[in-house]
């Protein structure tokens, strides 16, 4: 309890979450198609990250995520979390999962059980939300990290989304 008090204490003093980069890739571009993908810097306290995937083949009923988290060390290492969750079956079955929804519950439409008969969308989501998630939610340790998910639908990969933050 002391420690977590601990790293909780110390992390709201020096936590600091940036996004560093993005890439969305189709790798089925009959499947989906990335419309959009981007950072944008408002200004120094406000960045956001947006995209726009299009599904051709809606209604969609079997969704897989796999999520990887990367920390760069000497070049990005797989750190800590693999994890693949069926999405349409029981989104919030993971913890880890769970956490990284955290992110973008507020600013998606992805967050919800019936298939998937949209287009997905993530919309400006900034860092002030993310840097809550990341200090008030769970603490996370300084470094450059890279999350990469790929969508995988009828068991095969669709698309690889890669979101590359900081955190110090
Ligand atoms: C940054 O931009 C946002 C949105 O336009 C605005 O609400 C905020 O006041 C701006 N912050 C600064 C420091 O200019
Ligand atoms: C995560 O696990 C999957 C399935 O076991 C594997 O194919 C993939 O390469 C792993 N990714 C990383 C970054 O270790
Ligand atoms: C959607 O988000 C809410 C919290 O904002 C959560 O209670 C609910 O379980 C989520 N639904 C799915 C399908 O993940
Ligand atoms: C999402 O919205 C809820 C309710 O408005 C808020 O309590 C929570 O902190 C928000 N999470 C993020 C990551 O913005």
């Amino acid at each position: 309890m002391v420690l977590l008090w601990l790293l909780f204490a110390v992390s709201k003093v020096s936590c600091k979450f940036e996004f560093t980069n993005i890439k969305c890739t189709s790798l089925d571009e009959k499947f989906a198609g990335v419309e959009y993908c981007y950072l944008k810097s408002v200004n120094r306290s406000y960045k956001y990250l947006s995209l726009k995937v299009n599904l051709f083949k809606t209604p969609i009923t079997k969704i897989k995520i796999n999520a990887a988290l990367y920390k760069r060390f000497n070049g990005y290492r797989p750190f800590m979390y693999n994890i693949t969750v069926d999405f349409l079956k029981n989104p919030s079955s993971n913890a880890a999962m769970n956490y990284l929804f955290g992110f973008f519950r507020n600013f998606s439409n992805i967050n919800h059980t019936c298939p998937y008969d949209h287009d997905i969308i993530v919309d400006k989501l900034d860092i002030n939300a993310a840097n809550l998630q990341v200090t008030k939610v769970l603490p996370v340790p300084e470094g450059d990290y890279l999350v990469e998910t790929h969508w995988i639908a009828y068991d095969i990969d669709r698309a690889i989304v890669k979101v590359y933050c900081s955190v110090s």
